[in-house]
């Protein structure tokens, strides 16, 4: 057995001991009595694992791989666009190489769990068989979930539903689609259908990338919400993006809002990513791209943050560092109130666990794997406005990583 003592436990206000027995959680609580080990968490704050709940582990590090050939304006049609050329090159183990490049970004940084979406408009498949190896590969140090994503569209790719429905059953976990892409909104709704029936017939999760655009007649939204109402399917999906939801108008989107709390499904936003890409086409004032994430909170409808792009044509940035996501989100969409920053951290750990549809087995609970880190900082408040590092990563309570704190070898003397 192992003790883990003297931590500050995110939501757990009695408690600063972690016992572990066998990779699960024992205890927790006060005075847990001796372990074998004892480890010394010297007052830090320790959180479940973040959660990078979408994530593009096909495309990171192309931007740079493209050279000359990348540069553009960077709007997200335009990326869209520029992909195919360069996917055609793709091998097996260049995409592992990146994707693994990337990877050890995230859980460098605490990530334990992310949900990728894979470019399935591909023929030979060569991304997704890439991921698939990773997937297995890697899964003592990190879970992976893989969602079959048409980049090229289900319809404007001649065959991306069959695509789409073959990648399910090589193995991806997810149903992906990308309705505003799709070149007449009849097929972007036809879309939308195909992938709740896909994954109602394969037994699959749902995440769509979902209106991201800021023009606010793109509504998808509320189509998929209807659907997965309807078959009580809204705990298993998300919306990624749904931009344009922050450009809706008030009347709509409190209706809307109701029908999201009754579904239970769940959204995702990018803050670095769409405050970059949305927005191109308004002069001033600029809108900021994301969707409507304080009032999602405030209802009680479930939102996560996601680090979307690493350096990839859409995105030159990103270094899979979620507290950045965390701090740029917490900016953009105006919550930092005392009673907000105390429930921040869930944007990029718990929420994130739900929209993988993971929240029974995720978290700092008696008998879930002893997943979790300890960041240089003693409270929520304290972490978010230093945006402090992860000092340890522990899984199935041993260390995937352990830092020291910030050392100077010359101290400023003020
Ligand atoms: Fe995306």
């Amino acid at each position: 057995m192992k003790k883990f003592t003297n931590a500050v436990i995110y939501k757990n206000k009695e408690a600063d001991e972690i016992l572990v027995e066998n990779g699960k959680i024992k205890a927790i609580g006060k005075d847990l009595g001796p372990a074998e080990e004892t480890i010394d968490l010297d007052g830090k704050l320790v959180i479940p694992p973040y959660v990078d709940p979408h994530l593009h582990l096909d495309y990171v590090y192309t931007l740079s791989e493209m050279g000359e050939k990348g540069a553009g304006s960077g709007t997200l049609f335009e990326a869209i666009e520029m992909w195919p050329k360069f996917k055609e090159n793709l091998t097996i183990e260049g995409v592992k190489k990146l994707a693994l490049k990337a990877i050890k970004d995230e859980v460098s940084q605490g990530v334990q769990y992310i949900r990728t979406h894979i470019d399935v408009t591909d023929p030979k498949f060569t991304a997704l068989k890439a991921m698939l190896e990773l997937r297995e590969e890697l899964k003592e140090s990190i879970e992976i979930q893989i969602v079959a994503f048409p980049q090229e569209g289900m319809y404007t790719y001649k065959g991306g539903v069959k695509l789409v429905e073959e990648a399910l059953k090589m193995g991806a976990d997810v149903v992906g689609g990308i309705p505003h892409y799709e070149p007449a909104r009849e097929f972007g709704e036809k879309s939308i259908h195909d992938i709740v029936n896909l994954a109602l017939k394969y037994d699959k999760l749902i995440d769509v990338h979902c209106d991201e655009t800021d023009d606010p007649h793109s509504r998808f939204v509320e189509l998929l919400n209807a659907l997965v109402l309807m078959e009580n399917y809204g705990e298993r999906t998300t919306a990624s993006h749904t931009c344009s939801f922050g450009s809706a108008d008030d009347s709509y989107a409190y209706r809307m809002m109701d029908l999201f709390k009754k579904s239970k499904m769940n959204f995702i936003s990018c803050p670095t990513e769409n405050a970059y890409l949305q927005g191109r086409q308004d002069t001033y004032p600029k809108r900021r791209g994301l969707t409507r994430v304080k009032e999602f909170m405030e209802m009680g409808i479930n939102v996560a943050f996601a680090q979307d792009s690493i350096n990839d044509p859409w995105y030159p940035m990103g270094n899979g560092n979620m507290m950045n996501i965390l701090d740029n989100g917490i900016h953009l969409a105006q919550i930092m109130s005392p009673e907000e920053i105390e429930k921040d951290l869930d944007l990029i750990t718990y929420n994130g666990a739900s929209c993988l549809n993971i929240q029974d087995r995720y978290g700092l609970e008696i008998g879930n794997d002893a997943n979790f880190i300890v960041l240089d900082g003693n409270s929520p408040f304290d972490v978010i406005r230093n945006r402090s590092s992860v000092l340890a990563s522990i899984r199935k309570g041993e260390y995937l990583f352990k830092q020291k704190p910030l050392e100077y070898e010359i101290e400023l003397n003020l």
